[in-house]
């Protein structure tokens, strides 16, 4: 009976877990990234065009927001970016995700 309980909180606790690396775009919503995006291509080229600065129009979403959060904790290390990402909750980095994944002009 022990066993059968370690087992099914392991299967909670793994779906849950599965879960939220599924739900990064929760609560995603285009207009408000773009709105959010004006900070952003002050450095970022809003073409697309990699001018020193990488573009990133056109990046998968998912991988957006995943180099987003790693911004946030400090696992990407750049002084900039890192204080950035650091002011974003997790609506605003799904909603840039979303409005640069669409975005034209870039890779
Ligand atoms: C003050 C300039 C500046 C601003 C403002 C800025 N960035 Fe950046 N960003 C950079 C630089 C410089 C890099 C490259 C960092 C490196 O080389 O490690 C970068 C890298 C990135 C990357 C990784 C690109 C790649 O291909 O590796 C993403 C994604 C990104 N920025 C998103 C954003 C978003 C979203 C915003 C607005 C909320 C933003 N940035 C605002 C300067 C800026």
């Amino acid at each position: 009976m022990k066993t059968l309980l370690k087992f099914f909180f392991f299967v909670v606790v793994f779906c849950s877990s599965y879960a939220k690396a599924e739900n990064l775009l929760d609560g995603a919503d285009l207009g408000y990234g773009e709105y959010l995006s004006g900070e952003c291509v002050t450095c970022h080229s809003k073409d697309g065009v990699d001018k020193g600065i990488p573009a990133i129009n056109g990046l998968d979403a998912e991988v957006f927001a995943s180099i987003m959060y790693a911004y946030k904790t400090g696992e990407m290390d750049h002084p900039v970016m890192m204080m950035v990402a650091g002011r974003l909750d997790a609506e605003q980095i799904a909603s840039l995700a979303v409005y640069f994944a669409a975005a034209s002009g870039g890779k």
